[in-house]
This record gives structure tokens, C-alpha cells and sequence, in this order.
């Protein structure tokens, strides 16, 4: 199964493994705002320890010789500090992406940096043949970065995902992937 790089850089991102200490930074950035959280699939934290508990369970996928969940954090070069969270699961020849940044970031290209290396780090592997993530109808901005970061929008998953800070009822999403 491959893996991707423990750390990686863009033009202006550092990107690392997470620690159970960057709880707080994770918090302050998404994890405890209900603007970043409204699409994601945890409800708003509204305390710092569940968020430090999460990290803890990633550092846990990476310590795995048979890895399949890689969860980064990403921080401006630079700088130790998470701004967000971009992550990668390989299932066979499938890789799906998962990621979320603090609202004070949002605009200036840095999901789409982010997205685009482990994007272009997965078709690059001889097993994987598909990079592909989905996000809620509503959610056009991450649309937007799948789309930037190369992948094509594919059509519409039905019932898909259940977005807690919504609704407890499955809700439809858009699904976009690059192949090749
Ligand atoms: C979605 C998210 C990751 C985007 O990250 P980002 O770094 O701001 O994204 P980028 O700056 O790379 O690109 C955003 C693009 O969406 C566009 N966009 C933003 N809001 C939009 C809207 N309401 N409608 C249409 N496009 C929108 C921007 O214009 C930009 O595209 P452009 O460069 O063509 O102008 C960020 O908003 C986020 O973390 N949201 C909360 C968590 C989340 O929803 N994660 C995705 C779960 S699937």
C-alpha cells in the first residue's frame, strides 16, 4: 500500500503529521467555529480535549505499518502552527480527501495548494488510478477547490452524508475526481 510523505511543502504551505498539542491551534482554527464546521461530519466541538482526542486517534493511523488514513496539518511555511487539516485515505487504487480551514484563511488558495500535492502525490503511484472527495451541494467553495486541484465533477451522490451541524438526514453531495 503506498504512503505519502510524513511532510510535504507548497509554494507557501508546510504540511506534517499531526500531535495531540496541536489540539488548541485546531480548535481556534475550525474545529470549534459552526461557520468552518457547518458541512463537516462532527458537530462543533465547544471544548478544546475531544479535538486533542481526535489528533491523538490520527497520530495513531500514521503509527500503523498498514496505514490507510494520513491526516495532515497544515501551517504556513514558516511556521509550526495549523491553520487546518487536509487528509488522505487509500482504499486499493482509490485515494479520498477530507480537509478543513480556519475561516481567518479561506480565499487565498491555500486548500487548493494543499489538495493539488496530495492529489498530484497519489496519481503519481503506480496502484492508485483515482483521486476523488465529495462535499455538500451547499458547500460551492469546496467544489471549487476540488475542481482547482484538478479533479472533474462527476455528478451527484444522492443521500450521501449526514452533516450533523444541519440535519440529522443524509443529504446530497457533489462528487469530483480525477483519474487516470
Ligand atoms: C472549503 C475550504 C476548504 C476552501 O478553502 P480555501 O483555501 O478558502 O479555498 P481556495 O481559496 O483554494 O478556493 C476557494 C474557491 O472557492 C470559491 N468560492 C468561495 N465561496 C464560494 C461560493 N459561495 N460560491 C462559489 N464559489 C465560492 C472561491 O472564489 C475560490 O475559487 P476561485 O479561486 O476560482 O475564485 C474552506 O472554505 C473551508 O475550510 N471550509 C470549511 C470546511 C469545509 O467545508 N471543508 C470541506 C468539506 S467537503
Amino acid at each position: 500500500m503506498p504512503r505519502p510523505p510524513e511532510t510535504f511543502r507548497t509554494a507557501r504551505l508546510f504540511a506534517r503529521k499531526p500531535r495531540r498539542e496541536d489540539a488548541e491551534a485546531i480548535f481556534n482554527a475550525y474545529a470549534g467555529d459552526p461557520d468552518a464546521t457547518r458541512y463537516l461530519t462532527f458537530p462543533t466541538h465547544t471544548s478544546v480535549e475531544p479535538v486533542a482526542d481526535f489528533l491523538q486517534a490520527r497520530v495513531e493511523d500514521w503509527a500503523r505499518e498498514d496505514g490507510s488514513k494520513f491526516n495532515y496539518m497544515l501551517c504556513k511555511d514558516g511556521t509550526d502552527i495549523p491553520i487546518g487539516a487536509l487528509d488522505v485515505g487509500i482504499q486499493g487504487y482509490k485515494a479520498m480527501y477530507g480537509y478543513a480551514l480556519g475561516r481567518a484563511h479561506w480565499g487565498r488558495g491555500y486548500m487548493t495548494e494543499g489538495l493539488r500535492y496530495l492529489v498530484d502525490w497519489a496519481l503519481a503511484q503506480p496502484e492508485i488510478h483515482r483521486a476523488w472527495a465529495f462535499c455538500d451541494v451547499d458547500n460551492p467553495a469546496s467544489a471549487r477547490v476540488m475542481e482547482k486541484a484538478g479533479m472533474t465533477r462527476e455528478g451527484i451522490l444522492r443521500r450521501w452524508h449526514v452533516a450533523p451541524n444541519i440535519s440529522p438526514e443524509p443529504r446530497d453531495c457533489i462528487v469530483c475526481a480525477k483519474v487516470r
